[in-house]
């Protein structure tokens, strides 16, 4: 992705080889900001507080923690540490667990001199691996969209309905359900896409709206609950969203108001598709709503949002009385009968035990 004609990745070495520098992204789209992650704490909290956040990026960005830990420190006990303090950040995503583990098990057994410069390579290695991942899910996924785009009129946009960001920003480059969006403007398929807002932290506002703007698709905001209208004016031709976890069974375990979308598109036979890397697969789980751990997070992001004043401070205003309560459920799961199917680097599969097992590792995924 570029910015201001300059290519970024969100998450890359910093020049003194030890700390990590990643795109700030709580001032998407306001100011373009660049954060260096100098201590596991910093690691911890860039994640937790969503410095940088979707599923992948997390998984990279802890990946990165644990090389400046074993830079600090190459003990056992400090990849241990570093493990735990890491996952404990954000419970939902897979993708952090699966980079985690990655990394311990391909340092645990090798002396701790060796470790620093192995998880550095490592953690640039799980970085390089998702670019390529996004790639191969945006060549599956412009296929679908070159197929509804042969069953228009010539010049009319298909309509693609995206919830939350899936973007360039969530992953390390391309994203997930932008990938085969960004390919098929890039081929010339006209195509428009309906960003949620993403209530409560505006993600879509805020960062897939900033991506559509940078990579020049035609697009428009609309609020979270217009999706439904919109299906059934006949003003949206599939659905494309991302996913934090999907089980065996193909359940899909997204941002909070998925399901909604799901529901909406299953009511008006729109298609509802799923981009992912199979490393957000749970193959440990089959049940979405009952095994799936969802994030609650602090209720001041129901009740207060930023914002961007006309005297240009970026702010937070609180939009109920004080005295509100607020819940804040992050993600929800849309069940597997509810999608179409979902776009992997490995090709496009029902969202059922029987569509996945053949990316299951064991056939070496
Ligand atoms: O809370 P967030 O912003 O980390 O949630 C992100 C999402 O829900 C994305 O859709 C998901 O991580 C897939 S990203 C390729």
């Amino acid at each position: 992705m570029k910015v201001g004609g300059k290519h970024y990745t969100t998450i890359w070495p910093n020049a003194d080889g030890r700390a990590v520098d990643v795109i700030d992204q709580r001032w998407l789209p306001h100011e373009f900001r660049v954060a260096t992650l100098r201590k596991l704490s910093e690691f911890a909290t860039a994640i937790r507080e969503m410095w940088v956040r979707g599923a992948p990026l997390i998984g990279v960005t802890a990946a990165y923690g644990v090389a400046w830990q074993m830079a600090e420190d190459p003990s056992d006990a400090a990849l241990d540490d570093a493990r735990n303090v890491l996952h404990a950040t954000r419970p939902t995503a897979i993708n952090l667990r699966w980079a985690l583990d990655l990394m311990r098990n391909h340092l645990r057994n090798l002396p701790p001199e060796k470790r620093a410069q192995a998880a550095y390579a490592k953690a640039a290695e799980i970085a390089r691996l998702d670019i390529e991942t996004n790639k191969a899910i945006g060549a599956n996924g412009l296929e679908i969209i070159r197929g509804i785009a042969a069953g228009k009129k010539p010049g009319e946009p298909v309509n693609i309905l995206t919830h939350c960001n899936a973007g360039w920003l969530a992953t390390v480059d391309y994203g997930t359900a932008t990938a085969p969006i960004f390919l098929a403007a890039d081929a010339g398929i006209p195509v428009h896409v309906y960003v949620d807002e993403t209530r409560p932290r505006n993600q879509g506002a805020h960062l897939t709206a900033w991506e559509m703007v940078a990579h020049g698709v035609p697009h428009t905001l609309i609020v979270d609950n217009a999706g439904g209208h919109l299906m059934q004016a006949g003003r949206v031709d599939m659905v494309l969203v991302g996913t934090d976890r999907t089980t065996a069974s193909g359940d899909v375990c997204n941002k909070i108001g998925t399901y909604l979308k799901a529901l909406a598109a299953a009511d008006n036979a729109i298609p509802f598709y799923v981009a992912l890397p199979t490393s957000t697969i749970d193959w440990t789980i089959a049940d979405g709503l009952r095994e799936i751990p969802i994030e609650e997070r602090n209720g001041d992001e129901v009740s207060l949002v930023w914002g961007k004043t006309a005297d240009g401070t970026i702010t937070r205003v609180r939009i109920s009385p004080e005295e509100t309560p607020d819940a804040n459920p992050a993600f929800d799961v849309t069940p597997a009968r509810l999608v179409t199917a979902l776009i992997t680097e490995r090709g496009v599969v029902p969202a059922s035990r029987e569509g996945l097992a053949p990316l299951a590792p064991e056939r070496g995924a």
